[in-house]
């Protein structure tokens, strides 16, 4: 009878180890040779599991509270969202900032400054008033705060947090962080402005298209006519209207999460913010390059408000003909270098 329950014993040990063996399989299947876990072994396949659960690509549970995405436990697309924001993004915009950058050196080597080739008249003309300056300006700080915060959510963690410490990063972009928030009213606010006071002269015609054909006196050195705005300013024109509509809607969406968007629409509008901007930041600094050191001349009209009469006749000469039947300056402009007064 001892040896019978002995035995006995031994069978029941024998098949609690069986079991034992066969549900460890699974768990061994999970893990790759060297005992890391393999997240696509078929049995984690998380698709597989959605789908058998049949709610819908993620998975959530029930909450108390009114706010029902708290209870959002699994969201795969997430995932996605996640390789965008720190990857994809990260490649277009040093693709399009850093592409941008070497274009202008590359542009300023081979062409170099777009001179005043008639030299200064000593005659000089209102190009923008002090209302335009003021909210060219008032645009332009804006935008650069802007794009350098939103720069920092994009690339500071990898790029900035190494070199200045962690306390420094994390003091630097709430205080950049702010700034986003709080500038992005007024930088909407100028965008229109823009749109508003410059319509009249940023309308496409057929004497952009001549301009354009003509490499616009940048590319060559000629001086093809243009009005008060050439082709060139009015495609910066139309990037600012449209690309600055672009990043203040997605950037208000952001703003203000969940007032009437999902997940997916904060997702979209994300991307569509990420993208604009980093595209916008690179137009803009083509902008910045032509207005300062890539053509004598130019900024002064934006920063006391008056062109040399010869500057306005090489780069706007219908615009100064206008100007001149209006007796917005009173003689007709000497053709060749400033005469010393007699
Ligand atoms: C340091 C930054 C900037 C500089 C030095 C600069 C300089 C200038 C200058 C000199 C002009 C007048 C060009 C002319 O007389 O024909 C101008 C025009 C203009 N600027 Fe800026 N700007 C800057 C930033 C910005 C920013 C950030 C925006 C918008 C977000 C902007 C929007 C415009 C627009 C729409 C025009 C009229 C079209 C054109 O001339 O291209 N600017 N800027």
């Amino acid at each position: 009878m001892a040896g019978f329950l002995a035995q006995a014993r031994l069978i029941v040990a024998a098949f609690a180890l069986a079991l034992l063996v066969i549900s460890a399989a699974p768990a061994s299947a999970q893990r790759n040779p060297d005992g890391s876990v393999n997240p696509t072994a078929q049995s984690v396949k998380e698709q597989q599991l959605l789908n058998a659960l049949g709610t819908g690509g993620s998975i959530s549970g029930r909450v108390s509270i009114p706010d029902q995405k708290s209870g959002n436990l699994i969201h795969p697309a997430g995932r996605d969202w996640r390789q965008f924001h720190e990857v994809t993004l990260r490649w277009i915009g040093a693709i399009a900032i850093l592409g941008m950058l070497i274009l202008l050196v590359a542009f300023y080597l081979i062409r170099g400054q777009v001179k005043l080739e008639s030299g200064p008249s000593g005659r000089r003309i209102v190009r923008f008033n002090a209302f335009e300056r003021f909210v060219h300006w008032m645009t332009a700080t804006c935008f650069i705060i802007l794009a350098l915060s939103g720069l920092n959510i994009t690339f500071g963690k990898p790029v900035l947090m190494p070199l200045i410490g962690e306390g420094a990063f994390a003091a630097w972009s709430q205080w950049a962080k702010y700034a986003h928030n709080y500038l992005s009213f007024p930088f909407t606010i100028g965008v229109f402005m823009i749109f508003l006071m410059w319509l009249a002269w940023n309308i496409p015609n057929r004497v952009d298209v001549e301009w354009l054909k003509e490499g616009g006196g940048i590319v060559g050195h000629k001086h093809p006519p243009a009005d008060r705005f050439n082709a060139g300013q009015k495609m910066v024109y139309w990037i600012v209207v449209l690309g600055g509509t672009a990043v203040a809607v997605s950037g208000y969406v952001l703003m203000f999460p969940f007032y009437g968007t999902s997940i997916a629409g904060m997702q979209v509008a994300e991307i569509v913010h990420g993208v604009v901007a980093a595209l916008f930041v690179a137009a803009m600094l083509g902008h910045i390059y032509i207005g300062t050191i890539g053509m004598e001349g130019a900024f002064e009209g934006m920063w006391d408000g008056t062109v040399d009469v010869n500057w306005a006749r090489e780069h706007h000469r219908l615009w100064l003909e206008k100007e001149m039947a209006e007796g917005h300056i009173s003689a007709p402009p000497p053709k060749g270098k400033m005469q010393p007064a007699e």
